[in-house]
């Protein structure tokens, strides 16, 4: 595995990878999740360029950009273990030079939700993923379904920028008890990891309901409001019953729908989504 920091250097590492030429970008602190990733996109090309950067554009004021977990070691020894051709470390400097001024504000998609709670997290979101799509050249990129709203903003921006390539989605890798892997779990003492199961149990509780015929998406936000509120270390800040693309709230979910929600575990900001399939064809209407 080829490791890189300089855009002379990835530019020169990209030409000599074999086509197609796939591309996972993430923030490091390395999972099943991510890794996931990577495997889903040796399903369909030949190279697989992974990049880590903690992108300080799309960290709040007051959120842990500071604390972010890391471990480039054990990352860049997961990715290798994992296949991965060319792995990219850019440093700030490398991405945010000095007299940086150009950013990509994705509208609509990026508004309600994460962006409603995280002013500016798309537009740094948008940014940096544009300037590594520049830069890498992939012929495809993956996502984690884990980040839904993230998903549909990149979508959004790759349409609306004409980047020439598909975006792939990777479904949510869980641990055994239900909770979405991600970086940010680290940070759980051992009291809030049992209470942060909460989101999943109150997601699905939502999925069987719908799955008994609930189709009312008020009665959806209700009972995982309520399972989230019984739940004595977290606490609430959004549910979401809403149209998977454009992200919409929803009355009504006959068409299927994306029931999402951003729990607080003590100071861990913890997201979670499930996708509640409509009835067509045994196809869920917008499944990728
Ligand atoms: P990061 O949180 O490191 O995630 C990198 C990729 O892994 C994202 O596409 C994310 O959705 C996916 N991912 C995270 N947890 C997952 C899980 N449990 N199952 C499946 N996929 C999972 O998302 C980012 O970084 C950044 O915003 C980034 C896109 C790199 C831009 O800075």
């Amino acid at each position: 595995m080829k490791q890189v920091t300089s855009l002379e250097e990835l530019r020169q590492a990209r030409r000599e990878l074999s086509a197609p030429v796939g591309f996972v970008p993430t923030m490091g602190f390395l999972h099943e999740g991510h890794i996931s990733l990577v495997k889903l996109a040796q399903r369909n090309c030949a190279s697989i360029v992974a990049s880590i950067f903690v992108n300080p554009a799309q960290f709040g004021p007051g959120e842990d950009l500071a604390a972010y977990p890391s471990d480039i070691p054990g990352d860049l020894k997961k990715l290798a273990a994992a296949g991965v051709n060319l792995v990219w470390l850019p440093t700030p400097e490398v991405l945010y030079p000095s007299g940086f001024n150009t950013w990509i504000s994705v509208d609509g998609v990026s508004a309600p939700l994460e962006g409603a709670m995280r002013p500016g997290h798309f537009r740094g979101v948008a940014t940096v993923v544009a300037k590594l799509f520049n830069a890498v050249q992939p012929d495809k990129a993956y996502f984690g379904q884990k980040d839904a709203q993230q998903v549909a903003v990149i979508k959004q921006m790759v349409r609306d920028l004409n980047f020439p390539f598909e975006i792939a989605i990777g479904p949510t890798v869980r641990e055994p008890d239900g909770l979405a892997m991600s970086s940010r779990n680290a940070y759980l003492n051992v009291q809030e990891r049992k209470s942060a199961t909460v989101l999943y149990r109150a997601l699905n509780a939502a999925k069987a309901a719908y799955e008994a015929g609930e189709r009312d998406g008020s009665a959806l936000r209700a009972i995982m409001r309520k399972m989230v509120e019984d739940e004595p270390l977290a606490k609430l800040q959004y549910v979401s019953c809403a149209e998977p693309e454009k992200l919409q709230e929803l009355d009504n979910t006959e068409n299927g729908a994306l029931i999402s929600m951003a729990v607080f575990i003590g100071k861990t900001r913890l997201i979670d989504n499930v996708l509640l399939a409509a009835k067509k064809e045994g196809r869920n209407a917008f499944s990728n």
